[in-house]
């Protein structure tokens, strides 16, 4: 079964399961389809995480954005020291070295069963034939069409005579079908070839600062998950850079306190104490997390029991804390001894993937490299670009994410498999910046703990707090009114929004069957044989 963000690209690796190929190939062929159909979500021109379960291992690859060699802590600041606005959002100067072809090969590599060159067929008849213009295509349009018309080669492809499309307007992508092409022939065409070649000349010429060694250095890197306890299941995520899974197990451990049970679902006191939790997780997220290499990160600490029932106890049940009142635990405290696109694809034999991919905000920096087709992150704004300044996800941070050449920007992608007896029991992942982590978080709980199925678990309403802003977002019409009340009465500042994240994911039924399901948010499906 394949579960995506886009029914093409769930078809697209459908038809490579039906072929004989594994989960990893079906990925494969799903994560390039995407790279076509959503090329405002994830792409070529940005990277990602992958979780796998084969056998009896679980494994994690980083194939995310890497900062170009030139890069500085203060390149997006002006002469004061003040942030430059959106410098680090918009056009060449805010992107990342890209890793979403070199992640894709090595797994590949280490697991593929098919040729590759077959897996990257899908997509390229997909950009040859085009795909129909939709609402989402165009609610991503609608708030970056201004950058994009700043950009002769996105707005040619994305827009029509600068402006929206019509929905069902076939969007064909001539450029990104002959960079496809390339890689099928040789992914590292893309790192040092034909493909990397024209995205130096394009950082050339329109003041970008990838250089061909940034290109030829980038590596994707097979990672250690986070792996933690939670009742009967082992819940595996993905480890620094991204703080998805460090804060995944970090508040399930805290809302697992022996009493959260099926019956607690939207039950105030519940939904309190989850939003004190979120609370404290997003303070420790700012100060603690970061690229692993450049910076300790104590995440052992940070997903221990001991550390979840200390922090559990600062939670007053009556009244809700405003973020100023909640830090971050010092490192010396911890005493450690240390819009986005997601696919989900489970195999016959139960080798599990979940993969998270982006180009971070919609069509990324808002440019496509010319020649290529390849639409280019701005994932550089997910550095913390200067101290305690929120970026586009009014996410802060300090000097754990500052941005140094080669580090990795800290990330909230949070791809997960949740293990019964070492065997997949929950695959599931989601887009949305910040707000990944609680989208993740709630459908496990949707799940596991109040016993609904996965259709119902990712539908469901949703809230998010991350510190700063200090204030719960929730669904619109998502929550009983008498609650939202009563939240209010404890100090909770409510902020009723419309909905966010587009999560899918499958689960393995207790008689061995698949049920698999797409968030009714955005345009994906579950497809399954
Ligand atoms: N670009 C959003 C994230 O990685 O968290």
């Amino acid at each position: 079964m394949v579960t995506s963000a886009h029914p093409l690209a769930s078809q697209a690796g459908l038809e490579i399961l039906q072929s004989g190929g594994n989960a990893i190939d079906a990925a494969i062929a799903t994560t390039l389809a995407i790279s076509v159909v959503e090329p405002y979500s994830a792409g070529l021109g940005g990277g990602g995480f992958a979780l796998y379960h084969g056998g009896k291992q679980t494994e994690a690859l980083d194939f995310r954005e890497r900062a170009p060699q030139a890069a500085t802590a203060n390149m997006y600041l002006d002469k004061d020291g003040k942030p430059i606005k959106n410098a680090s959002i918009n056009g060449h100067k805010s992107v990342g070295i890209p890793g979403t072809i070199a992640g894709l090969a090595e797994l590949h590599r280490k697991h593929g069963k098919l040729p590759w060159k077959t897996l990257v067929t899908p997509a390229i008849r997909l950009a040859e034939q085009g795909f129909p213009v939709s609402q989402q295509y165009l609610d991503a349009l609608g708030w970056r069409s201004k950058v994009l018309q700043q950009d002769p080669e996105a707005s040619r492809i994305f827009l029509r005579n600068g402006g929206l499309p019509k929905i069902g307007t076939s969007i064909i992508q001539t450029d990104l079908a002959k960079t496809l092409a390339s890689v099928a022939e040789d992914p590292n065409s893309f790192y040092n070839g034909t493909v990397a070649k024209a995205i130096v000349k394009d950082m050339q010429t329109q003041g970008g600062i990838i250089t061909e060694s940034d290109l030829r250095g980038y590596k994707p890197l097979w990672r250690d998950p986070i792996c933690g306890p939670f009742r009967q299941f082992q819940v595996c995520s993905m480890p620094p850079p991204s703080s998805g899974g460090v804060h995944l197990l970090q508040i399930l451990n805290m809302l697992d306190d022996g009493k959260l049970q099926a019956s607690d679902w939207h039950q105030v006191d519940h939904l309190h104490k989850f939003i004190e939790t979120l609370r404290i997780a997003y303070a420790d997220r700012a100060v603690h997390l970061g690229d692993p290499a450049f910076t300790t990160v104590p995440v052992k600490a940070l997903t221990s029991k001991s550390y979840a029932a200390k922090r559990r106890k600062e939670i007053d049940p009556a009244r809700a804390k405003t973020s100023a009142e909640v830090q971050a635990t010092t490192p010396a405290q911890l005493k450690e001894s240390q819009e986005t696109s997601h696919l989900t694809v489970i195999d016959q034999d139960r080798n599990a993937i979940s993969l998270t991919f982006t180009i971070n905000l919609s069509f990324g920096a808002g440019v496509v490299a010319k020649g290529t087709g390849i639409v280019l992150n701005n994932e550089m704004d997910d550095f913390a670009t200067a101290p305690n300044t929120p970026n586009a996800f009014g996410l802060t941070g300090n000097q754990a994410n500052a941005i140094a050449p080669g580090k990795t920007p800290l990330s909230s992608m949070t791809p997960t498999i949740v293990l019964e007896n070492n065997q997949p029991r929950l695959v599931v992942g989601a887009p949305g910046g910040s707000t990944i982590i609680t989208t993740v978080t709630q459908v496990i709980l949707n799940t596991l703990v109040f016993d609904m199925d996965i259709k119902r678990a990712i539908a469901a309403p949703r809230l998010h707090h991350q510190w700063l802003p200090d204030r719960t977002r929730i669904d619109r019409h998502g929550f009983d009114p008498t609650t939202v009340e009563l939240l209010r009465k404890r100090g909770h500042k409510i902020e009723e929004t419309g909905s966010w994240g587009n999560a899918n994911g499958i689960m393995v039924l207790p008689d061995g069957s698949l049920e698999g399901s797409a968030d009714p948010r955005g345009e994906g499906t579950a497809m399954g044989y």
